[in-house]
């Protein structure tokens, strides 16, 4: 059997301008090659762009390092129905549409699920970030895209800041408070395999910054979760349109009355933090295998 990891042309091996975090695209794999091995099956890195015929003996397809689609979404949506009209693609690009644009987090909060407080506007203005400074009763905004991925244009606005109001992004946009857990405790990620828990880690901003990503100079650590904690994350499990996609990322950060609240739930093309999950590799042959049987 041969599976496909997708990729792209800044994350696979060998590229020219290899991308900064490219190391996660070789800890995956690395997690996941002898895994498949284990069932006779091989794992290729393919450039979700390459020629038709180079998926033409693959037998499924795992989205893994697609990072570069967010401009070109429609096409990268496009080559995921292509594939799977012809092999089974995970996660499905059924569930990929339905995360792709963050407002998936007001089904999830409509569900009963608890998000960060968001607001959610066409596109950030000076008036609406003072709205949402009133309504949230707060100094500091994280103003972010509805699409967007990596913290990429994302500002953090203070109160009494001059802003610019031509310099912000002008797409549909979330406010949200600044949550100060982010920079005291991190933000937690629940990494479920087929629906079970796989392991969990914390992400911690570099000191000055609030972003976690490993870009900004982020690290992470494994964590044993409190129940409470992981209950928390489970239920997400249980809001998401399939509860048991073969992979899922749930992105939390606790909010002052201490329980953990939703960032994000990551179905797409989510790092799975393999060095804080030693068994991940193997639980995500076995869920693949079984899949494929
Ligand atoms: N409300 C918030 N409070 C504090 N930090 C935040 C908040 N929202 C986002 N961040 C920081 O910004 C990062 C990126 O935001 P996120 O919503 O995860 O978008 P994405 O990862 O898709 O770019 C988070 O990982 C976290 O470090
Ligand atoms: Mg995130």
């Amino acid at each position: 059997m041969k599976i496909a990891f997708l990729a792209c042309d800044s994350t696979l091996p060998g590229a020219v301008d290899r991308r900064v975090d490219a190391f996660e695209h070789d800890f995956q794999v690395a997690a996941l090659r002898p895994a498949l091995r284990d069932h006779d099956a091989m794992l290729v890195e393919l450039d979700w762009r390459a020629a038709e015929s180079d998926f033409g003996d693959c037998d499924a397809a795992i989205i893994g390092t697609t990072w570069d689609y967010e401009d070109q979404w429609d096409a990268f949506i496009a080559r995921l129905e292509w594939l799977e009209a012809r092999m089974p693609v995970f996660n499905s690009s059924e569930l990929v549409k339905w995360n792709i644009d963050k407002s998936y987090l007001r089904s999830i909060e409509t569900k009963g699920g608890t998000i960060i407080p968001t607001q959610w506007v066409d596109r950030p203005t000076i008036t609406n970030i003072n709205d949402a400074m009133a309504q949230f009763d707060t100094d500091r905004l994280v103003v972010k895209k509805q699409i967007g991925a990596g913290a990429r244009d994302q500002i953090l606005v203070e109160r009494d800041a001059h802003i610019d109001e031509n310099a912000l992004f002008a797409s549909p946009a979330m406010l949200q408070p600044f949550l100060p857990q982010i920079r005291s405790e991190g933000e937690y990620s629940f990494i479920f395999v087929d629906g079970a828990f796989s392991h969990a880690l914390i992400k911690r901003p570099q000191t000055g910054d609030y972003r976690i990503q490993s870009a900004y100079g982020g690290t992470e650590s494994a964590v044993e979760p409190q129940q409470s904690d992981l209950d928390a994350a489970k239920s997400i499990l249980t809001l998401l349109p399939d509860q048991s996609p073969l992979y899922a990322r749930i992105d939390m950060l606790r909010g002052p009355d201490g329980n953990l609240l939703l960032m994000e739930a990551e179905l797409i093309e989510p790092y799975l933090y393999p060095q804080q999950g030693p068994d991940l590799g193997r639980m995500l042959a076995d869920a693949i295998i079984r899949r494929l049987a």
